[in-house]
């Protein structure tokens, strides 16, 4: 059997129809809004990975701080003999886990981005020619199926990609997780913690700018697959902390009144002159916060590892109770007021 094995959970038809419904949905909506998860083709992949090099983008950084001096404790707690891993990317921090983990058997990373998930699998199978990899393309937030796999697991979400869910989709997201989990196994999840505005806008608004191209890659996406014709130069990305839900929110703001065709939707859209395009939430935590989320999906957190600087926060959780019944994510849709 070949160490690294790639498998697709859903044909690819149903990634492009999956598209076009969040598209048709998202632009025809007020405000208009596009979900995240399509900044990531190659491209957007490459671009997220140059934002973890910024200055300013302190996430990764503070992330890889904890893993470095915590995987140990990490491992200890654990004993994993599974790794799956959701929206891996580079899997670039979580070769520190898998240094620590020492009876580790198979790695699953999780990405819809396929071209992320070879490279990264390429690379660590050449590192580790005996650990089993197998790299599934699917989306987190839908019904997930994690492959079999030697117990017990650890299921990690790294890099603060909670917070880009809604409220709403993240407890459907922690209920669908902790439902695949038996006692034993466990959940690390990774969380940006609330902090000075200044700091967090600059994360999300770059001064070389790495961050708008990514924000408007979502528009070449698009563009490539769906024949419409956005002009990326037609918008400004701008970052925006919401105070009162504490999340930044990126925007793409149309600089004048423009029309959008998008020929495979038979669908022309129309942008008044400083009207936005909501592409990202991007929520900050706070302990209890965390805490009070993972006990409503049938989880304890049993142990709480911050970055000097309380800059962000590493959460480790059990399954405390039988899963409560699955919720559908209502928040995107009742969101939208056509
Ligand atoms: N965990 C890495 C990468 C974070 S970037 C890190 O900490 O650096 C977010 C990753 O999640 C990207 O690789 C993106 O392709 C993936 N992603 C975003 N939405 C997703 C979804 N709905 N389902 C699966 N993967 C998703
Ligand atoms: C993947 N995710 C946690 C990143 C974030 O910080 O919300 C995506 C990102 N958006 C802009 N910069 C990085």
């Amino acid at each position: 059997m070949s160490p690294f094995r790639l498998t697709r959970t859903l044909p690819e038809d149903a990634t492009e129809a999956a598209l076009r419904a969040d598209v048709l949905h998202g632009l025809t909506c007020s405000p208009k809004t596009l979900p995240p998860k399509w900044f990531y083709d190659a491209h957007g992949s490459e671009l997220f990975d140059k934002i973890t090099e910024l200055p300013e983008y302190y996430p990764t950084r503070a992330e890889r701080e904890i893993l470095a001096t915590r995987a140990p404790d990490i491992a200890r707690a654990t004993g994993a003999r599974t790794l799956v891993e959701l929206g891996s990317g580079s899997s670039e921090k979580t070769r520190l886990l898998l240094d620590a983990l020492p009876g580790l058997h198979t790695y699953v990373p999780v990405d819809v981005s396929e071209s992320a998930l070879t490279q990264a699998g390429h690379a660590l199978i050449a590192e580790r020619p005996h650990l089993n990899i197998h790299a599934l393309i699917a989306d987190f937030t839908t019904q997930l199926l994690l492959p079999r796999a030697p117990e017990p697991r650890l299921v990690a979400f790294l890099g603060g990609t909670i917070g880009n869910l809604l409220p709403a989709e993240r407890a459907a997201f922690l209920t669908s997780v902790r439902a695949q989990l038996s006692p034993g196994d466990a959940l690390l999840l990774g969380t940006d913690l609330v902090k000075d505005e200044s700091v967090l806008v600059a994360a999300y608004d770059d001064a070389a700018g790495v961050t708008a191209e990514f924000n408007k890659n979502v528009l070449t996406v698009v563009n490539r697959e769906l024949g419409a014709d956005f002009d990326p130069a037609a918008f400004t990305h701008v970052a925006v902390w919401d105070a009162e839900h504490e999340w930044i929110e990126m925007r793409l703001v149309s600089r004048t009144e423009q029309t959008v065709k998008i020929p495979a939707l038979d669908l022309a859209v129309d942008f008044a002159a400083g009207e936005d395009l909501r592409t990202e939430i991007s929520a900050k935590f706070r302990k209890d916060g965390v805490r009070r989320e993972l006990a409503a999906a049938g989880f304890d957190l049993t142990q709480w590892f911050t970055s000097p600087g309380e800059l962000y926060g590493l959460a480790l959780a059990a399954p405390s109770r039988p899963a409560p019944a699955l919720r559908p994510a209502a928040d995107r849709i009742t969101a939208c007021v056509r």
